[in-house]
């Protein structure tokens, strides 16, 4: 007999659950970098009109996928059509490709926070990330821990696993975020830092910004995999799509912009370039802690925060698999996590190492970590965004009910579902694949 599908115990459990999805190290490692390399404010700005108008689409029409099939991403587009099943598998697969880089980063997350707990803290941050990064036995042992840490949660079910996690982390998360923007803001260099990512200057603008800032909306909101469809599904019945859909990107946004006012105030008062890209919160944020009066208490609360709101959308990215595992195999919960499990450290293995012994190991020139990412983020997500939008809007008899009940908005949702987006997903894509 079929177990009855567990739902979060209350509508404030799914936003926190749904943020704490969305919010992860694309709001917190890779945001403020992105918008420190295309000009601040100005990226910022265009974030902010893309997030609310256009993204909130695709957003919609995965929590009401989940809303109204109830049912794991594979299943729900079986439903739909039994010709979309591969559509489902294709979303699975995406999900189970992003934490070759997301772990990876997971593992050295774990090792910052071990540096900082026991004052082993070295001179050159710079040196002792690319050391480390290239070592083999370490970072592979701590992706894998990060992996079984993460595992825990869903291993235990939706609520007392999941639930749970993101009701405990999350505040935390949160408060530890506050307490640093206050700080930050005390800071010689606040003013300037602030300028550049309130302030914009027109002149940076242009169109490779605008594609930019889709693919990281996308990536943060957690769309184009199933995540949002897997977590919909266990929502309550009278949830109102629309106002959870802007609920969380309220959220998500507050969350990345208070990153940038955590990072650019400091980043600006130790006359650290805003362009540093990738590595700014690895090399050039730990290597001004150590400046500052408590290094090893800012480091520790900096990582853990970075910690909390990788695993917790770490959470979401194992159960969007272990869900479609469980109803497709007919296995049970325990079993499909360590399948899961598996699967994802096999894949996270090479890509650990592609830092060190396998960095010799390219593809269209790229490594085997860069060529995940690259093919995850700039690819199957806009992709599998585009596919998401063409079959709700075109699939699904009457969708748009599902989102509302107002007229005109029931329009103007329908023509951005059915052409505006899609065109400009396309145009995301074939600029991806330049
Ligand atoms: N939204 C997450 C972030 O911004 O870090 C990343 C993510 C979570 C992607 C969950 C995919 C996913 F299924």
């Amino acid at each position: 007999m079929q177990k009855e599908r567990a739902q979060w115990s209350s509508h404030i459990s799914f936003i926190i659950a749904t943020v704490g999805s969305a919010v992860g190290l694309g709001n917190i490692w890779r945001f403020p970098y992105i918008m420190g390399k295309n000009g601040g404010a100005v990226f910022l700005l265009t974030y902010l009109l893309l997030i609310a108008f256009i993204c909130v689409i695709p957003l919609c029409c995965e929590l009401a996928i989940g809303k109204k099939y109830k049912k794991d991403t594979v299943s729900a587009f079986y439903e739909i059509n039994p010709k979309f099943k591969w559509f489902g598998w294709l979303c699975i697969i995406t999900v189970l490709m992003i934490p070759c880089f997301y772990f990876v980063v997971g593992g050295w997350i774990l090792n910052y926070i071990w540096i900082f707990l026991a004052h082993h803290i070295p001179p050159d941050f710079a040196q002792y990330f690319s050391s480390y990064s290239s070592e083999i036995i370490m970072p592979c042992v701590l992706t894998l821990l990060f992996l079984f840490m993460t595992a825990i949660f869903p291993y235990r079910g939706v609520n007392s696993g999941i639930e749970k996690a993101n009701n405990i982390m999350m505040p935390l998360f949160a408060l530890m975020l506050v307490l640093l923007a206050v700080f930050a803001l005390t800071l010689p260099g606040a003013k300037n830092g602030l300028e550049f990512m309130f302030k914009p200057d027109f002149s940076q603008f242009n169109k490779s910004m605008i594609l930019i800032a889709l693919g990281q909306a996308l990536f943060t909101l957690s769309i184009g995999m199933g995540a949002i469809i897997t977590y919909g599904s266990y929502m309550k019945e009278n949830t109102n799509i629309f106002k959870s859909a802007y609920t969380l990107i309220f959220f998500d946004t507050l969350i990345a912009v208070t990153a940038g006012v955590v990072i650019f105030p400091v980043v600006f008062s130790f006359g650290v370039e805003p362009t540093a890209g990738a590595t700014l919160v690895f090399i050039s944020l730990p290597q001004i802690f150590t400046k500052l009066p408590y290094p090893e208490l800012f480091g520790v609360i900096f990582f853990v925060l970075l910690f909390f709101a990788a695993i917790t959308s770490g959470i979401s990215i194992m159960e969007t698999a272990i869900a479609s595992f469980i109803q497709n195999f007919h296995i049970s919960r325990k079993k499909a996590t360590v399948i899961v499990s598996i699967i994802i450290a096999l894949i996270c293995i090479p890509s650990t190492l592609s830092f060190g012994l396998l960095s010799g190991v390219k593809l269209f020139d790229k490594t085997i970590f860069d060529l995940l990412d690259f093919t995850t983020s700039n690819l199957l997500l806009p992709f599998n965004t585009l596919l998401i939008c063409l079959i709700s809007g075109w699939f699904i008899n009457s969708f748009t009910r599902e989102i509302t009940e107002n007229l005109i908005l029931k329009n103007v949702f329908s023509i951005l579902l059915k052409f505006i987006v899609p065109f400009i997903l396309l145009l995301v894509l074939i600029y991806g694949l330049k």
